[in-house]
């Protein structure tokens, strides 16, 4: 019998489906993931990947046809040399934010054209790689990062194309160490206090600089277009001041990611063509307000476009009935993985769902803990979950939604080796990303004694 992915909830990816009592990505069952992979594995539903990619590009033309800019797809949500192969075949742009990124991008295929380069603290190294290879753009974020742009671009007899990351001061409603646009953050220069407005002027000096346009990030897993609209409203009003003293206007915006996902039964999945609408409204409205021709718009979703498309599937290895508090009873339920594989839980927060994977279960639910392996008590993966009581050692344990920040933010905590990831498609598995092994973990020593 299988079962449409809906009935399973919004956290699950579109090729999910339950097939007699087991969850099935593109018809392949759990236990045959498990016993052909081994656990933890991040499985990727590529079709979902690529779909989800697809309607980002075709949501930004279909909203602003010639103004269309770039889908920068944010790499930092997840990489590798496959994802960014499957990002230039369907011809979108790619964020990266680091030399490492900026190297998988390359070995993917993606053209340098379609790159554009972030960070607060870009290496030297960095820049110069940036500026040889021709990116799209380099996203300035400090006064030293001006002159140390144009100091590599002279140094390659280039002209190099630039942004300017504003902080337009919007409180975007998220957690506090995801929300990156309110004013004492790291990130970017201030409208407000006239750091922008500096930053611009140095630009100005410096023939090796092509000032394209201005970006901002406002924050991460945001539902409502409301703080997106702000922003561009800010971002345009900037640009006008620009056109009022420099006398030509710059060619483009660039809005950042940040849309929402569903974790949990009762989240949506933010839509790009629920969003693009509206931003592209409240776009046309601020043009309009300060007498500006419609920039080309960029974005760049991480989280909402990979982050769907991922659940872990981990093996239970333990069971303990421990009495808390007040006298009840919570059921740690610990599985072969843990902090080293999803530390959003324990740095932010963060909530899941969580299902027996290979069995379906009559038994009552129990209150319940998921944790991993590692030496600490934050290593949680669910702090509270009602779960099948009857939950045993073997039994498989599937955490839907964990494609973004989960394999990218993943550590060697207590030598543990990082999971590998598995894209499925069209009913066929493969290795993209290999597991680690305790020989690779050992690869990095290089002293004997
Ligand atoms: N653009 C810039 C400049 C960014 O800094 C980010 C994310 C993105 C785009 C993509 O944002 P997204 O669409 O994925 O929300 N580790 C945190 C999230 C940190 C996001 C950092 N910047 C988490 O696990 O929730």
């Amino acid at each position: 019998m299988s079962t449409q992915p809906n009935s399973l909830g919004s956290m699950w990816s579109k090729n999910i489906s339950f097939i007699d009592g087991e969850i099935a990505l593109s018809g392949i069952p759990a236990s045959q993931l498990a016993k052909e992979f081994g656990t933890p594995t991040f499985f990727l539903d590529e079709e979902a990947f690529r779909s989800r990619a697809t309607a980002w590009r075709d949501g930004l033309k279909a909203e602003f046809g010639e103004r269309a800019g770039q889908v920068f797809y944010a790499s930092k949500a997840f990489t590798c040399t496959a994802v960014a192969h499957w990002i230039s075949e369907i011809g979108i742009g790619i964020d990266v934010a680091t030399g490492g990124e900026l190297a998988a991008a390359l070995a993917g295929g993606v053209n340098p054209t379609k790159i554009e380069l972030h960070g607060n603290n870009k290496s030297l190294t960095e820049i110069d790689r940036a500026v040889s290879i021709g990116v799209h753009s380099i996203v300035i974020d400090s006064l030293y990062e001006i002159d140390r742009v144009a100091d590599a671009a002279r140094k390659h007899g280039k002209r190099q194309p630039v942004l300017i990351r504003l902080t337009p001061g919007i409180e975007a409603h998220t957690h506090e160490s995801i929300s990156t646009a309110h004013e004492d953050v790291k990130f970017g220069f201030s409208i407000a206090s006239g750091a922008a407005w500096a930053a611009v002027e140095k630009i100005a000096t410096l023939p090796e600089l092509e000032l394209r346009g201005v970006h901002c990030h406002i924050g991460s897993q945001i539902f409502g277009t409301e703080a997106f609209e702000i922003a561009a409203d800010r971002l345009l009003a900037f640009t006008a001041k620009y056109r009022d003293v420099y006398g030509s206007e710059l060619p483009e915006l660039d809005l950042g990611g940040g849309y929402g996902i569903s974790y949990l039964a009762d989240e949506v999945t933010v839509e790009p063509s629920d969003v693009l609408p509206t931003i592209g409204m409240a776009v046309r409205a601020a043009c309009a307000k300060y007498s500006l021709a419609l920039p080309t718009i960029s974005v760049e979703p991480g989280r909402n476009i990979v982050g769907p498309t991922m659940f872990t599937l981990y093996e239970v290895g333990t069971v303990k009935d421990v009495v808390i508090e007040d006298g009840s009873i919570r059921k740690y339920i610990s599985v072969d993985g843990g902090m080293s594989d999803n530390a959003r839980t324990a740095l932010y927060g963060a909530e899941y769902f969580a299902t027996i994977a290979q069995r379906t279960s009559s038994a009552p639910t129990a209150q319940s803990r998921l944790v991993g392996k590692h030496c600490e008590t934050g290593d949680i993966i669910i702090r509270d979950i009602q779960f099948p009581s009857d939950v045993i050692p073997g039994d498989l344990i599937a955490t839907p939604a964990t494609g973004a920040y989960g394999r990218s933010m993943a550590s060697n905590y207590n030598h543990v080796p990082r999971p590998p990831v598995v894209a499925v498609i069209d009913g066929k598995a493969r290795v993209i990303v290999r597991r680690e092994t305790e020989a690779d973990l050992l690869a990095l020593d290089v002293a004997k004694m």
